[in-house]
């Protein structure tokens, strides 16, 4: 199992690993399927600074992949980031989502950030639970600020101080 930053040939894989969570859960408030384009445009806002990592198994599978991407665009926010994570619905449990987070958290501490944030559902335990596992501390909680599936969903946001 190797993590690498991904590349645009990448996006059919990235694509269907998150339009399975669009469709099935709500980790994600993204009602609709994205396209192609859509993650076109998420890689350019991704470069040098925030690039997208994979992580691929020995078959060259991407079985998830997850990235960092500015706390705001406001530049007193610069020293923050969000984390986004996702691991194929057919591998989790097996310690890949923790290795991608702890990667990810390293590769923030080594760019100068002070902070990662994680916008949570509350109804997400797992990556509740994930964040928790590598010391993110939970600092808020929104309510009833998503809908999907029907149903009001409150976020719980939480904090690592790097
Ligand atoms: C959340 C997610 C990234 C976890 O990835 P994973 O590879 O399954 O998690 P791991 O096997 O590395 O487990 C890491 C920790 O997460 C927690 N966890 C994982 N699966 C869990 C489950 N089903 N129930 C409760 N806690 C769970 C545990 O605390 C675990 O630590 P432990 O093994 O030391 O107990 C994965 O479930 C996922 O991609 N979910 C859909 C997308 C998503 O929710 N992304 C985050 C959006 S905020």
């Amino acid at each position: 199992m190797i993590i690498r930053k991904a590349t645009i040939s990448d996006i059919p894989q990235i694509l269907s690993i998150y339009n399975y969570e669009v469709l099935n859960s709500s980790s994600t408030f993204d009602t609709r399927p994205k396209s192609t384009e859509d993650f076109l445009k998420l890689f350019d806002m991704h470069s040098y600074k925030y690039p997208i990592y994979v992580v691929e198994d020995g078959t060259n599978s991407i079985i998830g992949y997850g990235y960092l991407s500015p706390f705001s665009d406001k530049e007193g926010y610069s020293i923050t980031v969000e984390d986004s994570i996702y691991i194929h619905h057919l591998h989790r449990g097996k310690g890949i989502g923790k290795m991608l987070l702890k990667f990810l958290i390293q590769k923030a501490r080594e760019k100068g950030f002070k902070n990662i944030i994680a916008k949570i559902c509350a109804e997400n335990q797992p990556s509740l639970n994930l964040h928790k596992s590598l010391g993110f501390v939970e600092v808020g909680k929104l309510y009833s600020v998503g809908y999907k599936f029907n149903r009001y969903l409150d976020v719980i946001i939480l904090q690592l101080n790097l």
